[in-house]
């Protein structure tokens, strides 16, 4: 690309040309036919804005606090797996740029630097995330290591018992480097003459029995608060409340799980209501734009996270380039408020977006 990029979507095109076609197509792929993958973006396009005009917005404030942590914004660091796949930094890069942008990063459980690594890189707000392997022992380890590491948060992942088919890493014969969190205890070395090493590695070592109960067993291993991230529905929204967890994360993983699950932006209201703001909730999914992160905010989330978005700008430019996408996502959202007749976050209201089931009505 000649000219720096303006945009979000013109980091992608960035990664695309100096990542490996393999861990280009690992970072953007979805499961089978991609339609959530697909649609989660569209469904923001679906979405129109109400501006309030004549509002006096010669200042505005885009800060907001997620479990009692003031952040710059409302944007947050999706956990994605591998950083080092795009940039010889990884992760340790991400958590400076969250730093420097004043925001929470999530990091991945399949990091390819370690949770000591990554916290002593910076004093960016961390939380941990959480997978639960077969061997308990294990979680339990890794769990001790981000309360000593400062991590603030425990983000269990529950909408992969298994992974999804995700047919370009079948192809294209994914292999993952090992997982730094794990070296010694657990051994990516698994058996896939067919296909995607990394579908065989959870195959291997995922436990596919973790249940609600498993919510009651963590907390009691942790002080730590426990957000769940891959909530849909509102029955379960409503079944996470009950057994205590201190945040929702509305995910489908970027359509990379189960296909044709709705879009994030669609049932976001629906988990809301379900909630009735008794813990926050954040959304993540094809948010690649300011004007998503409002809309967001408009139907109820607490904050946004980015996934894909910070994996281009970090192949792109490294910490920089993650800086980038986020500033210019941050640039984004402020001037939709400006535009939008809201000074402060808190100025954002249902009443300012249009969806399309209110235009049925
Ligand atoms: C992910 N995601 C993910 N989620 C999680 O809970 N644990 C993980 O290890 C990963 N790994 C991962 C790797 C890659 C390459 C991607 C793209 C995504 C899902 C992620 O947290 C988030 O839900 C989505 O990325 C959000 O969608 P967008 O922003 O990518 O559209």
């Amino acid at each position: 690309m000649a000219s720096e990029p303006v945009n979000v979507n013109e980091f992608r095109e960035l990664a695309r040309q100096v990542l490996p076609k393999m861990y280009y197509d690992f970072y953007t792929g979805g499961a089978e036919d991609q339609h959530t993958l697909k649609q989660n973006v569209d469904a923001f396009r679906r979405i129109m804005l109400r501006p309030r005009v004549l509002v006096d917005v010669s200042r505005t404030d885009m800060s907001t606090t997620v479990l009692g942590y003031k952040i710059s914004a409302p944007i947050m660091i999706a956990p994605t797996a591998r950083h080092q796949l795009a940039h010889p930094e990884g992760e340790v890069a991400t958590a400076r740029a969250a730093a420097a942008c004043n925001t929470i990063m999530v990091l991945s459980h399949m990091s390819t630097c370690t949770v000591e690594d990554v916290a002593s890189s910076c004093n960016a707000v961390r939380f941990f995330p959480l997978y639960v392997y077969k061997r308990r022992d294990i979680s339990a380890q890794v769990v001790q290591r981000a309360e000593k590491n400062g991590y603030k948060a425990i983000v269990l992942t529950v909408d992969a018992p298994r992974l999804g088919r995700r047919e370009a890493d079948i192809k294209n014969r994914m292999v993952t480097p090992q997982l730094k969190n794990f070296e010694g205890i657990l051994s990516i070395d698994v058996n896939s003459d067919e296909g995607s090493i990394v579908e065989a590695f959870v195959k291997e070592t995922f436990d596919v029995s973790l249940c609600w109960e498993d919510i009651e067993r963590l907390k009691s291993i942790t002080n730590l608060p426990i957000l769940i991230k891959g909530v849909l529905t509102h029955e379960v929204a409503r079944k996470a409340v009950e057994v205590g967890v201190a945040g929702i994360v509305v995910s489908n993983q970027g359509g990379r799980q189960l296909d044709y699950t709705p879009t994030t932006i669609s049932v976001l209201e629906e988990v809301v209501d379900a909630v009735g703001g008794k813990v926050p909730v954040l959304l993540d999914g094809g948010v690649r734009r300011g004007t998503d992160v409002f809309k967001a905010l408009a139907l109820g989330a607490q904050a946004i996270l980015v996934g894909r978005p910070v994996i281009y700008g970090l192949a792109a430019n490294g910490e920089h380039g993650v800086r980038r996408v986020i500033e210019m996502l941050k640039d984004e959202f402020e001037l939709t408020m400006a535009l939008c007749g809201c000074p402060g976050v808190m100025d954002i209201t249902r009443s300012h977006v249009r969806t399309e089931c209110d235009k049925l009505h």
